[in-house]
């Protein structure tokens, strides 16, 4: 079977790629030349664990390409999966405009019939908007599907979460859709929902909303655990024992950030609220999340004082591991916050600092370092933003010899305080005694 994928970002590449491992023939539309040529070169433009190796071996197999030409992909396959992006707007709401065109331009090129995926996240009800534009803009009549198969995969673990799943959601409205899709998954192992396309389509921000939901929960629990010496973490265990809670997604730190819960949070408050439902719970979630932000930085004023030319160490920048994704990273609103009160920092991640530049050039008051350690040399104290391995890690006698002073304020709990208090460091964490 053949496949075609539009829109070359992190759902569509991993969803080319992972398709063409598993032995379909799939062809990638992406707008930007560069990118396509890179792609079709073996070279992956996002740092995504497994994924340029997978492309390398399917492009050797000559089972995937890419081109920037739509309607080269369009007449490729009768499977088009649409995986454009869908930014968010200002008023919240995401920017379909991408997915108005490709449904536009397979409307007027189509000959013969075909089935149109939506796998970008988007509000419900979008695919009675394609099918319209279908019918209204094709040149001769032909039959065609519109189906939602929302994507669930998590940056930095793509690949793995594409190819294992915990459930694979198919919103479709007629047996010939249900058929393409259902022998199209065959070879993945893991259960399939059936179900008409809005309901698809609303699984998806509801499962988005209420994993950040859980995140701000236990978020609002580390402030009270802060105020009562309780400790966030075993409040954590303690709830995820019950299955009906479960421990995943109750990690306390500095809140939710990336390309999806932010944008998708706030595109289902405006979707409800367009229809009149009062979701005035997320608004708290999405609240409890910004606020973040001001705790940490109270948190490092009050263990510094003024932060007036304090020379800090940031370690983590990326809006959480194993990814080079800074969108809406917690990292971007912390670095602004600390050089308006003044402070010199030297920042390190592995993976995301050349994003990282491009919105924080180098300059007198803001460095970046080749290593971890050398970002801490003669720093007044160590901030640490995202929990990479590296830095769970650290030769911490080594980190407490190369501060100034022994201060580590960690927005993701990744050391435990009693430890840290035995090796002499003043240690701040998030929600814990
Ligand atoms: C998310 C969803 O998990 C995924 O199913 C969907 O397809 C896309 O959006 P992703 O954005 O890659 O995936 O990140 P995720 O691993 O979900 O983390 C989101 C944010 O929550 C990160 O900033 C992370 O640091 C934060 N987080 C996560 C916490 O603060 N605490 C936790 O316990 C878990």
């Amino acid at each position: 079977m053949r496949i075609t994928v539009v829109g070359g970002g992190y759902v569509g590449l991993t969803t080319g790629i992972c398709f063409s491992h598993l032995g379909y023939e799939v062809k990638v539309v992406e707008k930007v030349p560069q990118k396509v040529s890179m792609l079709n070169e073996g070279v992956v433009p996002i740092y995504e664990p497994g994924l340029e190796d997978m492309l390398k071996d399917s492009l050797r197999l000559k089972r995937i390409s890419f081109t920037t030409d739509l309607i080269e992909g369009l007449e490729f396959s009768e499977v088009i999966f649409i995986c454009v992006g869908t930014p968010q707007q200002e008023d919240g709401s995401a920017d379909l405009s991408q997915v108005e065109e490709v449904a536009r331009l397979t409307a007027e090129h189509m000959k013969s019939y075909k089935l149109l995926v939506e796998k970008s996240t988007v509000p419900v009800n979008t695919h009675k908007l394609i099918k319209k534009t279908l019918q209204r803009y094709m040149k001769r009549h032909v039959e065609f599907d519109v189906a939602s198969n929302p994507e669930f995969l998590r940056e930095g673990s793509a690949v793995k979460d594409f190819l294992e799943p915990d459930r694979i959601v198919v919103g479709v409205e007629s047996e010939r859709a249900k058929n393409i899709l259902q022998k199209l998954y065959e070879p993945i192992k893991a259960p399939i929902l059936f179900t008409d396309p809005a309901t698809a389509e609303l699984i998806k921000h509801a499962s988005n909303s209420f994993l950040a939901m859980k995140i701000s929960f236990i978020n609002m629990i580390s402030d009270l655990c802060e105020k009562t010496g309780a400790d966030v973490k075993l409040v954590a265990d303690g709830m995820g024992y019950d299955k009906r809670i479960g421990r995943a997604f109750l990690d306390a730190g500095i809140g939710w950030g990336g390309s999806c819960f932010p944008k998708d949070v706030r595109a289902f408050i405006k979707m409800a609220e367009d229809y009149g439902v009062d979701f005035s719970l997320l608004r708290e979630v999405d609240k409890i999340n910004v606020r973040r932000i001001e705790n940490f930085i109270e948190k490092v004023k009050n263990a510094l004082w003024s932060l007036k030319n304090k020379k800090l160490a940031v370690w983590g920048l990326s809006f959480k591991p194993n990814t080079d994704d800074i969108r809406e990273a917690p990292s971007i609103k912390i670095v602004s916050a600390l050089l308006r009160e003044g402070a010199r920092l030297q920042l390190y991640d592995p993976k995301a600092m050349d994003n990282f530049r491009r919105i924080f050039p180098e300059g007198e008051d803001l460095t970046y370092a080749r290593d971890m350690y050398e970002a801490i040399k003669g720093c007044d104290a160590l901030l640490i933003l995202t929990e990479w391995e590296e830095f769970k890690k650290a030769d911490l006698e080594r980190v407490k010899h190369l501060l100034k002073l022994p201060i580590v304020i960690d927005g993701r709990n990744i050391y435990e305080p009693a430890h840290m208090r035995e090796l002499g460091f003043e240690y701040y964490c998030m929600g814990r005694r």
